[in-house]
């Protein structure tokens, strides 16, 4: 059986009802695991009906309370439906967890339209209409909040350009829906979690795996990868009370390697182009 031993208070999350996006699998997972333990009603939607089957049996076998939802964020007559069938069923929920997300490695000048769009579409306007919606629907009612995964993007994300662009489009959304959702005292928060060893980065080709974490173990700080908990003890900070005084903030989760880590090799070359306004 699937214990979690979270490092907060028992029932903290008593009678509330949580949604996670994407929390089947890796840190959606264990955010979900974490917040079951504490006593939410844990809600995982994603598209793979398998994947929230096991984790939804993982977390009620532990003795929590876990309903799950096959959804496409992509979608907003998708995510209506949804929020009618899960509002029908469960009257309100009280946080967000925007979790769900994709990307894949690729230098930018091989990813056309398609894969721009498509990276864009479920990580910037999937966290958008989740967001609207469960304002609109429950947490505007109820105090509710929200947190948003996003990524170590702060030095623009070499490798995987469309990710980073929509990362950083969720970290300054969050900044505008805290300041337009106060007035209901609804919070928007973000973490950014650094280099993490867990089911993320097994979905990449195995070669780029081993290269990418020798590279970046090495430059962090902290001298190694996070875990997946980390991530999601410090979503459960925010979303706890101890934080009710912080909204619009993205919190840094990575082991201090955004002050540090090089994520791309530049090889030596003569390519630049140089201005010089004197004339000899
Ligand atoms: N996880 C990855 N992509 C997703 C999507 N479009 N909808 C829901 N969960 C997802």
């Amino acid at each position: 059986m699937t214990k979690y031993n979270s490092i907060f208070r028992d029932n903290l999350f008593q009678d509330r009802t949580i949604l996670v996006t994407g929390g089947g699998t890796g840190i959606g997972r264990a955010i979900s695991h974490e917040l079951a333990s504490l006593g939410a009603h844990i809600i995982i939607a994603s598209r793979k009906l398998e994947k929230l089957e096991a984790t939804a049996k993982e977390i009620t076998d532990a003795g929590g309370k876990c309903s799950i939802y096959t959804l496409n964020i992509r979608n907003e007559d998708a995510i209506n439906a949804m929020f009618d069938e899960m509002l029908n069923d469960h009257k309100t929920i009280h946080g967000l967890v925007n979790n769900a997300g994709g990307q894949f490695p690729s230098p930018a000048e091989n990813i056309n339209q398609k894969g721009w769009h498509a990276v864009i579409e479920t990580n910037l306007t999937g966290t958008f209409l989740m967001s609207k919606t469960a304002y609109n629907r429950a947490l505007k009612q109820n105090q509710g909040n929200i947190v948003n995964i996003v990524a170590e993007m702060w030095n623009g994300f070499p490798g995987m350009v469309h990710t980073g662009a929509a990362r950083a489009g969720v970290s300054n959304m969050t900044k505008t829906l805290a300041v337009e959702w106060a007035k209901d005292g609804v919070r928007v928060n973000a973490v950014a979690p650094g280099v993490i060893h867990g089911h993320g980065i097994t979905q990449y080709d195995p070669a780029f795996v081993e290269s990418y974490v020798k590279m970046a173990s090495a430059d962090i700080p902290l001298k190694r990868m996070g875990t997946e908990s980390e991530i999601a003890s410090a979503v459960t900070f925010l979303l706890s009370p101890a934080a009710a005084y912080i909204t619009g903030e993205t919190l840094k989760v990575d082991g201090a390697s955004s002050l540090w880590r090089k994520t791309w090799v530049i090889d030596n070359h003569q390519n630049s182009a140089k201005f010089d306004g004197f004339e000899d």
